[in-house]
């Protein structure tokens, strides 16, 4: 199913802004519904791949809970109608603000990522009188073969708790009196696109399971975390991941004890394809060698092509010239990363056109900025 632009629509709006596709948004959540029904699966969102309320709200409606990594995340999945026993909270620097927030939410469970993190936890629930839910987040080791800036499970990263100080970790938290220890983290890293890694990561839970049961744990959840990538290159054809061969590995591999649930934090896989940044063609530059079309969308509106090095489809969605010619696609910011794609082939491409950057759903509006004095970008629905 290829997204269609509405360009009736757009002729009303101010680029740059972001289109979000809401019926190939439901047809993604209908198809994670479909592929976990029946199973002990639950699926959060991550909502640091897009906070937009009309999305969020559209997520909640197919009942799926929430994925929260600072106090304003968690607001916004309130605000937007989650129910806040769907809200984990992840995060390496919770401020007591933010952990009192999620106390006073009463959220189904703080994945807790350090020894000082879970004594602040102990210590607002006790001011509260509450007793706080947690999962510890284990750095399992995994290399998910991703980008270096995107990977998140092997040893020397910032994140979690490391697999030898867990008894250690275990053995505080049963000390503490308003601490309940309800599950175990993991993520491996991000835009993952071979299934082997979560495969790895089933056998390293199964084989740690064994190991905090001789401790004297029973752990309700297993949190395996997010990170399923999506077909940047190709859109229109895989609108929708293979959340099937996904959800099965988990299915196949990790061996559940009674009564536990498995917990899944997806975001881009959720909601990257379902947007794309509309951009202006502001001038058609030619050089000696290259021309370039300048767009009135930047880094600032789009940032993944500068810092991570990503490519983002580009299509030429208003031209109707047969002919094609190859352009560098640029933004207007001072920064010579300001870049779209080098080389692309484009139709003929002329002062005035609209072009749509693909599969900007997750991490694009969300990690947009005002430098250089820019507006944010706005929204526009299919419907
Ligand atoms: N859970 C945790 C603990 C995470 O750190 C992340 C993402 C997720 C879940 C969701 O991962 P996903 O399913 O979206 O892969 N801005 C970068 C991606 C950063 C991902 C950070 N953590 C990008 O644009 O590629």
């Amino acid at each position: 199913m290829a997204v269609k632009f509405p360009l009736d629509k757009f002729n009303e709006v101010q680029t740059p802004f972001y289109y979000y596709d809401i019926e190939l948004l439901e047809d993604t959540l209908n198809n994670i519904n479909d592929c976990t029904k029946g199973l002990p699966f639950h699926v959060h969102y991550a909502v640091k791949a897009n906070a937009n309320d009309r999305i969020l709200r559209t997520i909640n409606a197919a009942g799926l809970g929430i994925d929260c990594v600072s106090g304003g995340e968690v607001a916004a999945a309130i605000n937007a109608g989650f129910d806040s026993k769907k809200i984990v909270f992840a995060g390496v620097g919770k401020t007591d603000r933010e952990i009192s927030l999620a106390l006073d939410a009463n959220i189904l469970c703080f994945n807790v990522e350090s020894i000082p993190e879970l004594e602040a936890i102990n210590e607002l629930a006790q001011q509260k009188g509450k007793i706080a839910d947690v999962a510890f987040r284990i750095n399992p080791n995994v290399d998910a073969h991703t980008h270096k800036y995107i990977t998140t499970g092997l040893s020397e990263n910032k994140f979690g708790i490391n697999l030898e100080q867990l008894p250690d970790v275990l053995k505080l938290a049963s000390t503490l009196k308003n601490i309940n220890v309800v599950g175990l983290h993991f993520h491996i890293g991000s835009q993952i696109t071979i299934l082997e890694p979560f495969k790895v990561l089933c056998d390293k839970i199964n084989a740690l399971q064994k190991e905090v049961n001789e401790m004297g744990f029973k752990l309700k959840i297993i949190n395996v975390g997010g990170g399923l990538g999506v077909d940047y290159e190709n859109p229109d054809k895989n609108p929708i991941p293979d959340f099937k061969s996904y959800f099965d590995i988990f299915k196949n591999n990790l061996i559940l004890q009674e009564g536990q649930e498995v917990h899944f934090e997806l975001g881009r896989a959720i909601v990257a394809q379902c947007g794309s940044l509309i951009t202006q063609v502001t001038y058609v530059k030619k050089g000696t060698a290259k021309q370039f079309v300048i767009t009135d969308a930047g880094m600032t509106d789009l940032i993944r092509p500068a810092l991570y090095q990503a490519h983002h489809n580009i299509e030429n969605i208003t031209a109707t010239t047969e002919t094609t010619e190859i352009y560098d696609v640029v933004g207007p910011i001072c920064e010579s990363s300001d870049c779209f794609g080098e080389n692309e082939t484009l139709p003929t491409t002329k002062r005035g056109d609209l072009l749509a950057l693909r599969t900007a759903g997750a991490y694009g509006e969300i990690m947009a900025s005002r430098y250089n004095l820019r507006d944010l970008p706005t929204a526009v629905y299919s419907k």
